[in-house]
């Protein structure tokens, strides 16, 4: 198949690219190279610079005959969604509007969407299920929920004359290689593991204790591929996490202990909380599981090691 993968110059989307076409797939990439970068991009992708907020790269991308979608390109930072709403908005929905128009004009049948976690905001009950009321606290999940909601709506249309097959994913708190080590506003742990390379004091906000399920990069593309040709994930959403629960102030210990440090050797300072930041996430994967016969099978410890060698690597002078 040919597969167009928005955002794949991106830390997700990078990794897509690369799982299908170790499928044997053929991909196209989309990327305006805004949090991407090129180098990121797979030698055997095809890729087109362009920003998905403009019809016309979303117009040349489907060009080259593509046959389903990964739409993973956003806005992906819920402080910037406090910084800047409007910008938030159109990258994550009128982006999305422009995918699914040319979908919609060119009959391409399927779409996987990169949703959040941010849609539940403070759900009422751990592990999450997918059928909790989504009430998001930050502008991002509002954006990444209302996106989500037209795609299922249009797959919904009585007046299309082709079958529009959707699947949501809710990502939790994806980590691996190629996260940013730059980006100040995305990914804790390689936020954590920058700090450390650069010499620069941790920075936790709050107290520490808020939660989040951690899940390797690797277990979501598997997700993803699963759920490609599979009817069972038709129009459905779905939860992806490592189902588990750590603290950032133990991501925090885990991480100093990976460089051989600890809190007496080195500065971990506590900022107060920060707008939008839900106090406790974990997933409940069992549609997952039942649906595609997935596993999380990258332990944390594990995927934590697999990182640190990635980012000591990028940091190394010369590289
Ligand atoms: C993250 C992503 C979001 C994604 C979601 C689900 C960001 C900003 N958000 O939300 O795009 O959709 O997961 O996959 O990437 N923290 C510190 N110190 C720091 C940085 C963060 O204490 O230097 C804290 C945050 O306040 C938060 C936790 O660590 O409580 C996790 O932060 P982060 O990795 O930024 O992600 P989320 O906000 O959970």
């Amino acid at each position: 198949m040919t597969i167009l993968v928005t955002g794949g110059a991106g830390f997700i989307g990078s990794h897509m690219a690369d799982h299908l076409l170790a499928r044997g797939h053929r991909v196209v990439i989309l990327d305006n190279l805004c949090t991407g970068f090129e180098e990121n991009v797979p030698a055997a992708a095809e890729f087109v610079k362009g920003d998905v907020r403009d019809p016309g790269a979303v117009a040349a991308a489907f060009d080259k005959g593509v046959e389903a979608v990964f739409h993973i390109a956003g806005q992906a930072s819920t402080i910037v969604s406090f910084d800047d709403p409007a910008e938030d908005l159109s990258v994550n929905v009128t982006g999305t509007l422009n995918v699914m128009n040319e979908c919609i004009r060119r009959r391409v049948t399927r779409v996987l969407y990169a949703s959040s976690m941010t849609a539940y905001g403070v759900p009422a009950k751990l592990p999450v299920t997918e059928d909790e009321p989504v009430r998001p606290i930050s502008y991002y999940g509002i954006t990444k929920e209302a996106a989500e909601r037209y795609l299922f709506a249009t797959a919904g249309r009585v007046d299309l004359d082709f079958d529009f097959h959707v699947t949501a994913f809710r990502m939790f708190n994806v980590y691996g290689e190629r996260q940013s080590l730059d980006n100040p506003y995305q990914g804790v742990v390689t936020i954590f593991m920058a700090n450390i390379l650069k010499g620069e004091p941790i920075t936790i906000f709050s107290d520490g204790e808020q939660t989040r399920d951690f899940v390797y990069i690797g277990d979501v593309a598997d997700a993803w591929l699963r759920a490609l040709d599979n009817p069972a994930s038709y129009g459905t959403v779905y939860n992806v996490g490592a189902g588990g629960s750590i603290s950032i102030n133990r991501l925090v210990d885990v991480t100093l202990d990976c460089f051989g440090k600890s809190r007496e050797t080195y500065e971990v300072r506590y900022l107060p909380e920060r707008p939008g930041d839900q106090r406790h996430m974990t997933a409940d994967i069992s549609r997952l599981r039942t649906d595609l016969g997935w596993e999380p099978r990258v332990p944390f410890d594990d995927g934590m090691q697999r990182t640190l060698r990635w980012a000591v690597n990028k940091s190394a002078p010369g590289a």
